[in-house]
């Protein structure tokens, strides 16, 4: 049986033999629009991994980070997708460390902080990126989800509970997102359009595909953004 059957993978993370996880979610055509900085060199940090997606691509060869951490608070879902972040570290023969850490709880010093669809599950996302600015002497890069509704208001605003489960707080439209990373103290230099989801092959997200939205090709629910100190 093969290593990655019996995990519910959340990313499709490509391997060395030419494989790849089997996830709910495939980032690489958005890691394609991400406004990276310069990476040669650079100690970063991968906030709320999960799986741990980010973190590796932060690690690509072809951008160059001299030492990556990936870090998520401890959770149930957590626990099960830090094992398949180890399996993956371990497929790729990758030198990602992990951290056990809480975005408010950030300690050390880095020169790139990434931080992918976490904004919205935090109650208090100002005090979030406050709390990685602390830690962070260079660049954020801020992917998160935005509300399609809100985006044709031209005011910087948040959606309430906007996937009606409780389990976002606040989805900003793309003016909003701008307005809270400057509200923490941060300087924009950079800022994408609405990018589209696109779901893998795991039931998660043929769950998504299968709602209406996704029929009526309503795709683009995520914003990035690299800010600096
Ligand atoms: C929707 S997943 C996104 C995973 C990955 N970053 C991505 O871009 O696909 C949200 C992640 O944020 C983590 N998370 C939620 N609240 C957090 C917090 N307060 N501090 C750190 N991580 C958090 C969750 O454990 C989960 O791994």
């Amino acid at each position: 049986m093969s290593a990655l059957a019996g995990h519910d993978w959340w990313h499709v993370i490509d391997l060395p033999d030419g494989t790849s996880t089997p996830g709910g979610w495939d980032l690489r055509p958005t890691a394609e629009r991400i406004p990276w900085p310069d990476l040669r060199g650079a100690r970063c940090l991968d906030v709320g991994t999960a799986d741990g997606f980010w973190a590796f691509e932060l690690e690509l060869e072809r951008r160059g980070a001299a030492e990556v951490v990936a870090s998520d608070r401890p959770s149930p879902f957590q626990s099960r997708a830090r094992r398949r972040f180890e399996l993956a570290r371990e497929l790729r023969g990758s030198s990602v460390r992990y951290e056990e850490c809480d975005v408010f709880e950030i300690a050390g010093s880095y020169d790139v902080v990434f931080m992918g669809y976490v904004l919205q599950m935090v109650r208090d996302p100002i005090g979030a990126l406050e709390s990685i600015r602390q830690a962070c002497t260079g660049h954020l890069l801020l992917l998160d989800t935005v509300s399609l509704p809100l985006e044709a208001i031209p005011a910087p605003l948040a959606r309430l509970d906007a996937r009606h489960d409780g389990r976002e707080w606040f989805v900003f439209n793309r003016r909003g997102l701008r307005r809270a990373v400057e509200l923490a103290g941060w300087r924009v230099m950079a800022q994408t359009g609405v990018l589209p989801d696109v779901a893998g092959p795991a039931p998660q997200a043929q769950h998504a595909s299968r709602s209406w939205k996704y029929r009526l090709g309503v795709r683009g629910r995520a914003c990035a953004l690299r800010a600096s100190v």
